[in-house]
């Protein structure tokens, strides 16, 4: 797992060589007649959900086009309508998951164009699939996705990009801004040490809550899902907004609280959510920009990512909490790369 998530700046370039004709032209490689959809349905499932999630916001914020997200397992029995202008785009990292590929044909029944984000040539979506976009993340082993989920934001963003009707100038600055993603993850695997300090306390509890607002919530859900997937810690995924529905019954001082913020629009509201988790005595870990200079006077520790367009934070903060969730499991003596009762493929709904 750590081979794989040090791996990232070169997967990133790697996606983005492929898939990046000519930044100051605009143009991509992406093979898609689709012409800019009505709407998006996304389905996956696990990890690839999560990153569904961030595509949402992405492709919502930069493209205006509305995304709905579902779980390939649900929608494949729900009576969800579906039209002919509706995109469905089935993400799947092995491309062999079986809800997605029974969502996809579901979707292909009723008409709509299909189109897979895969990282394996030759899997079952490929030819399943109208259209497909090939992450480049190479082979992954470990049982957790780390490099191919970074892999799918970096796809996400690039089709945003491409269903988006942005001035030339505003698409360059996005380039280029996916140009510096790889030497801005190199730096959060540069700080790795610390990361590693501030896990091995959280090895120390039981359940832990992550919690973000806006594309830092998708980003929340994933970290909870890697912590409990390698290190058998309780982890949940909360919108920060929604704690108080609920879970704040469950705070003390034994359930840290990891708050993914953001330096955008929903900065100040989060700062607010955090005061209200410390009033309750839980600790609270903050991964923030590094050059927010307010957050530490409210919480314990602070993971600092480099300086990114908020949009692209998910990126940084999320191979943050996959560094996080490696070294709590490393600390607790779990078996990293094969977690008990999971697989890397689920070919059975
Ligand atoms: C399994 C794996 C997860 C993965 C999920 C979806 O549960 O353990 O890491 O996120 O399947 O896999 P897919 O290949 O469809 O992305």
């Amino acid at each position: 797992m750590l081979k794989e998530i040090h791996e990232t700046p070169r997967v990133i370039e790697d996606t983005l060589a492929t898939h990046l004709r000519d930044s100051a032209l605009g143009t991509m490689n992406l093979d898609l007649d689709v012409p800019r959809p009505a709407e998006v349905l996304m389905v996956a499932c696990g990890t690839s959900f999560h990153a569904a999630l961030v595509g949402k916001y992405v492709i919502e914020e930069l493209a205006g086009v509305p995304v709905r997200v579902n779980l390939a397992s649900e929608f494949n029995y729900a009576a969800t309508p579906l039209s002919r202008g509706t995109l469905v785009v089935g993400i799947t990292q092995s491309g062999e998951t079986a809800d997605t590929l029974s969502a996809l044909r579901k979707a292909r029944a009723a008409g709509c164009a299909t189109l897979a984000i895969t990282n394996v040539l030759g899997s079952i979506v490929t030819r399943l699939a109208d259209r497909v976009i090939y992450m480049r993340a190479g082979p992954e082993i470990c049982v957790a996705a780390t490099k191919t989920f970074t892999a799918q934001l970096i796809t996400l963003y690039l089709l945003a990009l491409h269903f988006s009707d942005m001035e030339l100038a505003e698409k360059q600055k996005m380039f280029k801004e996916l140009r510096r993603l790889p030497m801005a993850v190199q730096r959060v695997l540069d700080v790795e040490d610390k990361i590693k300090r501030i896990s091995e306390r959280i090895a120390s509890y039981e359940n832990v809550f992550f919690i973000g607002r806006g594309i830092s919530f998708p980003v929340a859900l994933e970290g909870a899902l890697k912590l409990k997937e390698i290190s058998y810690i309780h982890a949940e995924g909360y919108a920060a907004g929604e704690l108080k529905h609920g879970p704040f019954a469950l705070l003390t001082e034994k359930t840290p609280v990891v708050a993914i913020v953001a330096r955008d629009r929903t900065y100040d509201t989060m700062l607010g959510n955090i005061k209200e988790v410390k009033a309750r005595n839980a600790p609270v870990v903050a991964v923030a920009d590094e050059d927010d200079d307010e957050i530490e006077k409210y919480v314990d520790f602070v993971i600092r990512t480099p300086h990114v367009e908020a949009i692209f934070s998910a990126v940084t903060n999320s191979v943050a909490l996959q560094l996080l969730a490696y070294y709590a499991a490393r600390k607790r003596g779990c078996e990293i790369d094969k977690p008990r009762n999971l697989a890397k493929s689920v070919t059975v709904e």
